[in-house]
């Protein structure tokens, strides 16, 4: 199946990075909103890192306004209506995207293949919201999402060959590399990563080495770009913190039980550098 028009759900750190990936890569593409201010914030973040690659000589100022003219930003669900794929990119929570994903169901013609950019939740749970289960997969993206070369494809137990074929084939027109996963708890990646960051937590937590030893030793021991504490700050605590307690729910190992810290962090609004303080401060 051809793909001519994506559709975003989500104008957040990472819906704002998939829809310019998408649109960068010539696609007509839709991104929504709740709200008009979440939406504008989004496309302004989009703006600035196009602007950013013109001031830089990487992309020439005709080309920014080609794929800015490529992005429709929306607040009506219906828009969706003219989209051949959607990437929904909206919090990670399982009632939120069934809720989502019936909506879409009933609004998008039958040949619409939905993914989620869900980074651990269990993809069937969501499919079965639909009537269309074969066309639902995984399609989780890298934060920033124009940066980062992977996508990680999910396919349940019913998606289709036809579904995960397309989807392959849009991965790798996006510039991506494509890799696939079962839908088992949080898939590849996470699956590693998660309890690696769950680990530096406790680390940091029980009083061992100071956040500044944490990082540096995995990013001059190990050349990470990023320490763990640092990379949880740039991902979001809370994205973080759903992922584990994703993985909790399903596995029971009381290693991905959300570490105390965590959620105390999460429950006062340090979510990072999104909110400007983490586990580092970015007030200034
Ligand atoms: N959007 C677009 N481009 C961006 C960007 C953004 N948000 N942030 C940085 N860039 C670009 C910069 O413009 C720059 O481009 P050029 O090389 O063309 O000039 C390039 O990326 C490098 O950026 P910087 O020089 O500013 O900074 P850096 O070299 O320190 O790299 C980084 C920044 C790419 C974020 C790097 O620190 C890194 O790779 N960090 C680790 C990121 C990571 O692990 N992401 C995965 C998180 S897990 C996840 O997302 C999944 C999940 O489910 C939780």
């Amino acid at each position: 199946m051809e793909l001519k028009t994506v559709g975003v759900v989500g104008a957040g750190l990472m819906g704002n990075g998939i829809a310019q990936t998408i649109a960068q890569a010539g696609y007509q593409t839709v991104m929504s909103e709740i709200n008009e201010q979440l939406l504008n914030k989004g496309l302004g973040m989009i703006k600035a890192n196009l602007a950013n690659a013109v001031a830089k000589g990487k992309m020439q100022q005709v080309d920014m306004d080609a794929v800015l003219n490529r992005i429709k930003g929306t607040t009506n669900v219906k828009d969706f209506q003219s989209c051949d794929l959607i990437v929904e990119a909206a919090v990670e929570n399982m009632d939120l995207k069934k809720k989502i994903f019936a909506e879409l169901d009933q609004i998008c013609p039958p040949h619409t293949i939905i993914g989620t950019n869900s980074s651990s939740l269990s993809i069937i749970d969501i499919a079965v919201a639909t009537k269309r289960p074969d066309k639902i997969l995984g399609l989780h993206f890298f934060n920033p999402v124009p940066v980062m070369k992977l996508l990680e494809i999910v396919k349940t137990i019913v998606t289709s060959e036809d579904t995960l074929n397309t989807s392959k084939e849009f991965g790798a027109r996006l510039g991506k590399t494509v890799i696939t996963a079962k839908d088992a708890p949080a898939y590849i990646v996470n699956r590693l990563l998660i309890p690696y960051l769950m680990e530096a937590i406790r680390l940091y937590e029980s009083g061992y080495a100071s956040r500044e030893d944490i990082d540096a030793g995995m990013r001059l021991g190990c050349n990470h770009p990023m320490g763990p504490l640092e990379l949880l700050d740039f991902v979001g605590l809370d994205t973080a913190m759903y992922a584990t307690a994703a993985m909790y729910a399903e596995l029971k190992d009381p290693k991905m039980n959300p570490p105390i810290l965590l959620k105390k962090m999460v429950t006062a609004g340090q979510l990072g550098r999104k909110t400007g303080k983490g586990f580092y401060d970015y007030s200034k």
